[in-house]
């Protein structure tokens, strides 16, 4: 299967970023390599890309796509967690920009053979790094019904979480849940006739949950985004694309205490905490898909890009 994604909000990070010719920059989320294929372009011989990847499929069609850039180009197959890291290990500790685009590429939604799809009836996976064990089967067969509905409700944002949870774990007494199919009708008779009727795909919110559960999409952004911003040079510039409203405020709240991580009663004087604030925020709002890119990509219709640009202070 070929690897189609097309790549959200292209101009508008390109621009975020403010490329330097002789910059370093990381793509912690290769995918594709739409957006690095950008970066790229924008470089000169001094200019240095990283493109990082726990996909061995994406790592592989972005070698191939980043081919004519291979003398500025280095492709990583790791988790953007340990970014620092694998730029250590390059001998490169400070970066000028980075960028994020979070989530699953097109291409693992749609190849049946990840196990991601509600479309096909193919085993259960959604593994982004297939070298890690558990697979979105265990997470459907070992869960209790507590954790289930959490994950359904936080995750997936949907109203129906209870129920849903309750029949896996009714299903899956008699049988184990083997197969998106499986699980796909389980929750379609979780969900009233009427409801299924309008909106979405019934299952489309579950197998986000599973998705973001199995992949610890949550705590992998929550652990490491601070650590990003402490790696940029003077100047530079943290782009980060979101799809979900909790990965959003996650990314709201963090760039603000970077902003701002003072934490002296209100009042104080002075500041005894002696937390200095790392840089500013760029996007006070973030920046969302014009009305061109809604239309073209459905894809894109939950996307928010938020920036966040290093000061280092001088004392
Ligand atoms: C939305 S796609 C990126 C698309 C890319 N920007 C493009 O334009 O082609 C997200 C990619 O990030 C990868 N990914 C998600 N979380 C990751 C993590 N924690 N570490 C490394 N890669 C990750 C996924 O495997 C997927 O290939």
């Amino acid at each position: 299967m070929d690897f189609v994604h097309k790549s959200i909000m292209l101009a508008e990070t390109i621009e975020s970023l403010c490329i330097k010719p002789d910059g370093i920059y990381v793509d912690g989320t290769l995918g594709g390599g739409g957006h690095s294929l950008e970066i790229a372009k924008r470089l000169d011989a001094g200019g240095r890309l990283i493109g990082i990847d726990q996909d061995g499929d994406a790592i592989e069609a972005a070698g191939k796509r980043l081919a004519p850039y291979a003398d500025r180009v280095t492709i990583v197959r790791s988790n953007y967690a340990d970014m620092k890291k694998v730029l250590h290990d390059l001998g490169i500790e400070k970066v000028d920009g980075i960028l994020l685009d979070l989530g699953v590429s097109s291409y693992q939604l749609d190849n049946g053979e990840r196990g991601f799809t509600y479309r096909e009836d193919v085993p259960l996976d959604m593994r982004m790094d297939v070298r890690q064990e558990r697979t979105a089967r265990d997470i459907v067969n070992t869960y209790s019904e507590t954790e289930l509905y959490h994950i359904i409700r936080d995750y997936g944002e949907d109203k129906f979480a209870k129920n849903i949870a309750k029949h896996i774990v009714l299903a899956r007494k008699e049988e184990s849940v083997e197969t998106t199919g499986q699980l796909t009708e389980i929750i379609k008779a979780a969900i009233p006739k009427k409801v299924r009727a309008v909106g979405g795909h019934p299952a489309k919110k579950t197998f986000q949950a599973i998705r973001i559960e199995l992949n610890h999409e949550l705590d992998v952004l929550k652990g490491h985004l601070e650590e990003m911003v402490g790696l940029l040079d003077d100047g530079g510039r943290l782009c980060v694309i979101t799809f979900h409203s909790l990965e959003d405020r996650i990314v709201k709240n963090i760039f603000r205490t970077c902003e701002n991580p003072c934490i002296c009663p209100p009042g104080f004087p002075v500041c005894t905490c002696g937390r200095k604030p790392k840089g500013r925020v760029i996007t006070r709002k973030p920046i969302v898909p014009g009305e061109e890119e809604l239309k073209e990509n459905s894809r894109a219709k939950s996307a928010k890009l938020r920036v966040f640009e290093r000061i280092v202070s001088k004392e």
